[in-house]
């Protein structure tokens, strides 16, 4: 075997990996026209708390690109604001889920999976993962449920949808709301429906890590005219639809999405189906390449769900396989080949102390 470079060899791989964001002329002629409208947010088109009410003629392209992105994923409502975080926040007020309610969420999630809990004064309720997809166990879910249980909030990570089957039907059975997180899954589907559409309302991150970005950014889906109606109101300080600018209904938030992400995220849109397709391809293909090394397991995916984002790779380590060197060592010794590794969320949300095992690779570096 030829020396690593971690030792002195020649790396692997001398190449860069392609850079993130994808972008090119659509997204510089996109932002210079809304620029130059001079037309800088929502309500330049007299469009904001209407939003069910569409205008004729021009259009905001925060209000056109919710329609798309809600349309694409197969939900009624799209409520675009200003992050992925603050899209979960607004879901869990919405649903007045306050002090003392309980909500179930995975153990090993992003940090505002269980922050937004907290910022209602409610509690976090942890569930472990299935250690096969990184998804919540459904097998471990009702073991959780008590009578403050109001909700689970289910990630999928990585961009393969949770097991929606189980999750609703246990959902639908104690009478709680399903939240989804789908920060990481632009154009997942679980049996052929979207991410986001199963539950009463599910949470988009649009940050620059994710598979269609504007920097900054996130939006709320919801088949609910109810609470796409609150949290609308939510993203608009307390306004109500069809009441005086300055009048304000309830506490809420400047949440809302600028033109300039919305004129970039629909032409990101228009991507992401094809991004995604040659994400599967090169994940299949690693795969097939990674059996053949024993103590490197990829994520399972299960066939309801094999059409997902692929927003992330990930793989354990069984470092048995490897005479027990650390999880640590192994990503150097990558890294040092020229190859993209990380070492994930090193930690689950619940606890300080490192998952050692396991690790993800070319996050959004598509060749
Ligand atoms: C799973 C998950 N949920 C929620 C969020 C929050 O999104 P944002 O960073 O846009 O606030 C993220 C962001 O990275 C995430 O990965």
């Amino acid at each position: 075997m030829a020396k690593l470079a971690v030792n002195g060899g020649r790396k692997v791989r001398s190449k860069d990996f392609p850079t993130w964001p994808v972008f090119d002329d659509q997204e510089e002629k996109a932002v210079l026209k809304m620029l130059n409208s001079g037309k800088w947010w929502r309500f330049s088109y007299g469009e904001g708390i209407d939003w069910h009410e569409p205008k004729k003629g021009d259009r905001s392209e925060v209000a056109l690109f919710q329609e798309e992105f809600a349309q694409f994923m197969g939900a009624k409502y799209g409520i675009a604001c200003v992050n992925g975080t603050g899209a979960l926040d607004m879901i869990i007020r919405a649903l007045y889920i306050g002090p003392g309610d309980e909500v179930i969420v995975p153990a090993y999630t992003y940090v505002a999976g269980a922050t937004c809990i907290l910022q209602s004064n409610a509690v976090p309720i942890f569930v472990d993962i299935d250690p096969d997809t990184y998804n919540i166990d459904p097998e471990r879910i009702e073991e959780a449920i008590t009578g403050g249980t109001k909700a689970i909030i289910p990630c999928h990570f990585g961009g393969q949808v949770a097991d929606m089957d189980r999750i609703m039907e246990i959902a639908q059975r104690h009478n709680i709301f399903v939240i989804e997180d789908a920060a990481h899954a632009h154009g997942s589907e679980w049996n052929g429906k979207g991410a986001g559409t199963f539950g009463i309302a599910g949470a988009f991150s649009f940050q620059n890590a994710k598979n269609m970005t504007a920097g900054e950014g996130g939006i709320v889906l919801t088949n609910s005219y109810e609470i796409a109606e609150n949290i609308e109101s939510l993203t608009w300080s307390g306004r109500k639809h069809g009441r005086p600018w300055y009048e304000f209904y309830q506490l809420g938030w400047n949440y809302r999405m600028m033109e300039f992400q919305g004129a970039i995220l629909r032409v990101q849109l228009k991507r992401l189906e094809e991004q995604n397709s040659r994400r599967r391809e090169n994940a299949a293909y690693l795969t097939k390449l990674l059996k053949e090394i024993g103590g490197l397991e990829p994520v399972v995916i299960d066939p309801k769900g094999a059409k997902y984002s692929v927003h992330i790779f990930m793989i354990r380590y069984n470092p048995e396989e490897f005479r027990g060197l650390p999880r640590a060592k192994l990503l150097k010794a990558v890294n040092e080949e020229g190859i993209l590794a990380f070492s994930g969320y090193t930690h689950a949300v619940t606890c300080p102390v490192g998952l050692p095992f396991t690790f993800n690779t070319c996050q959004n570096r598509m060749e």
